[in-house]
């Protein structure tokens, strides 16, 4: 059988099986596409949405948005079992995570995508809806969701990650680089150093295991189409790109190739955008452009959109930063990990341990704190509160936590120029660190016997009258 997180249209197939999917005619690209989006991510059932009929488009040229926003839409993702309770499903990323096994992609002769296709003065990007996400956005963006595929001159490796594209014209967009150490702009720069365009490939609508891949921090040489292999336990089938020679993942909706000019040679002004924290980060900025030479399309091609939105929305439904701090705890040897978890879009980390010995919950709130990227929040918590429930994190910190002895600060700490609450001048120099702060919410250790009992159910208490209940409590 497929893998549901081969490709979007299986994918799409799952989702409605789990009664998860609305579809949505009619809506304008500019603007109401993202503020549908926007809304329906802050319900608390949010449904992935496939829009069609796009304003200005032929129909069968659609776009899906918040799909994997939710848990359990993650999960499938993941290709973890959606049934399992969110921390059950991340413990079990986590698990599956440590032991995954690498599949190089393979070679394949055709792809859906090769049944349509336009070179030179033909190219038109303007034949697919780009939305312009949020109200001050500098313009369309296809790239929210897309995956720009870059090879290393040098070594032929080839990068595929996840790098927002905006649309400028009918064959140039931009392609934004968060910071230099981004690999697609590490490749970029060997090829410009030369006075030479890199090759680029933007994969439109890719299957979910390389939507989920092309978000991990993988190590330079590594490839995300090894890790989709990985999550799909079994290569991932590519072609080659009739311009470029990149690999093409085959299960892509649409792709764009072309030629990412050397920066120093043309830009365009790129932004601002929307960013994940609610806020925009910069005002529109020089991008290097990429020139559209071919395009390739599926009959009915369908966009991946996933633009970034106020939190606590956020792309992924599962924490999956959470599950790495998870195991980096346990790496270090913290023991009695029962759980680990991001709120607020990751900017706010949990831990629940079962503590065992003084110190132990601070010890777990440091080594959380350092691998927190951009949050200023990180809480610890006993076994009896779930990390993933924010009203059982406020519970314990306003029940166990006395401020004057069980708050610290840690300055510069690891943040980024997406930081909000930078001031100007600081980020203008570089100076992009944040404090954070370590809130132990456990119960003093030594008062452990002493604390007052708790009135309300344990969890396991609370997930069997769930099991054997929730039918007839759940309102229809
Ligand atoms: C939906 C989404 C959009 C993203 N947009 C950007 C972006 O515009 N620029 C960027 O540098 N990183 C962006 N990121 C983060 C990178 O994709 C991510 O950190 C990735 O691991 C970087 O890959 P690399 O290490 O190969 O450069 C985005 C991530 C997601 C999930």
């Amino acid at each position: 059988m497929d893998h549901e997180a081969s490709d979007l249209r299986h994918f799409i197939d799952a989702v409605e099986r789990l009664g998860a999917l609305r579809r949505i005619d009619g809506a304008d690209p500019a603007i109401e596409i993202g503020g549908i989006t926007e809304v329906a991510a802050g319900l608390p059932e949010c449904p992935a949405l496939l829009f069609d009929n796009i304003k200005g488009h032929q129909k069968g040229f659609r776009i899906l948005t918040n799909t994997t926003v939710s848990a359990q839409r993650a999960a499938v993702a993941l290709g973890i079992d959606p049934a399992l309770r969110p921390l059950d499903a991340l413990a079990a990323w986590k698990q599956r995570r440590g032991t995954l096994r690498m599949h190089p992609p393979e070679r394949v002769g055709s792809a859906p995508f090769l049944a349509n296709s336009a070179q030179g003065n033909a190219v038109d990007l303007g034949i697919f809806p780009a939305p312009v996400w949020h109200p001050g956005d500098g313009g369309p963006y296809i790239g929210s969701g897309s995956i720009v595929v870059m090879r290393d001159p040098d070594t032929g490796w080839q990068n595929a990650a996840i790098y927002r594209v905006q649309v400028h014209g009918r064959n140039r967009m931009t392609v934004q680089f968060d910071h230099a150490g981004r690999h697609g702009a590490g490749i970029a720069q060997k090829y410009w150093a030369k006075g030479e365009a890199a090759p680029v490939a933007v994969l439109c609508g890719p299957a979910p295991a390389l939507f989920v891949a092309g978000f991990e921090y993988l190590p330079e040489g590594v490839s995300e189409y090894d890790f989709a292999g990985a999550i799909l336990d079994r290569p991932l089938p590519v072609v080659s790109g009739p311009l470029t020679g990149l690999d093409l993942a085959a299960s892509t909706e649409f792709v764009l190739e072309g030629r990412l000019l050397p920066i120093e040679q043309e830009s365009l002004p790129e932004g601002p955008f929307g960013e994940f924290t609610g806020y925009y980060a910069a005002e529109a900025r020089p991008g290097p452009v990429m020139v559209v030479d071919a395009i390739h399309w599926r009959d009915d091609p369908i966009l991946l959109g996933s633009p970034p939105m106020k939190p606590p929305r956020f792309h992924f439904g599962l924490p999956l930063r959470a599950a790495s701090i998870w195991s980096e705890l346990e790496r270090c040897g913290v023991s009695d990990v029962i759980g680990a978890w991001q709120h607020v879009a990751q900017l706010m980390t949990v831990v629940a341990i079962r503590q065992r010995y003084a110190g132990h919950a601070r010890r777990a709130a440091m080594i959380a704190g350092a691998q927190t990227y951009m949050g200023r929040l990180v809480v610890v918590v006993d076994e009896d509160v779930d990390p993933s429930n924010l009203a059982d994190v406020m519970w314990a910190i306003t029940t166990r936590c006395e401020p004057s002895e069980q708050v610290d600060i840690v300055r510069n700490g690891w943040s980024s120029a997406l930081d909000p609450r930078l001031l100007p001048e600081d980020r203008a120099r570089g100076q992009t660190s944040n404090s954070k702060m370590l809130i132990d919410a456990c119960k003093p250790f030594a008062e452990l016997d002493r604390y007052p009992r708790v009135s309300a159910l344990t969890l396991a208490q609370a997930r069997a009258i769930e099991d054997r209940w929730m039918h007839a409590i759940r309102p229809r």
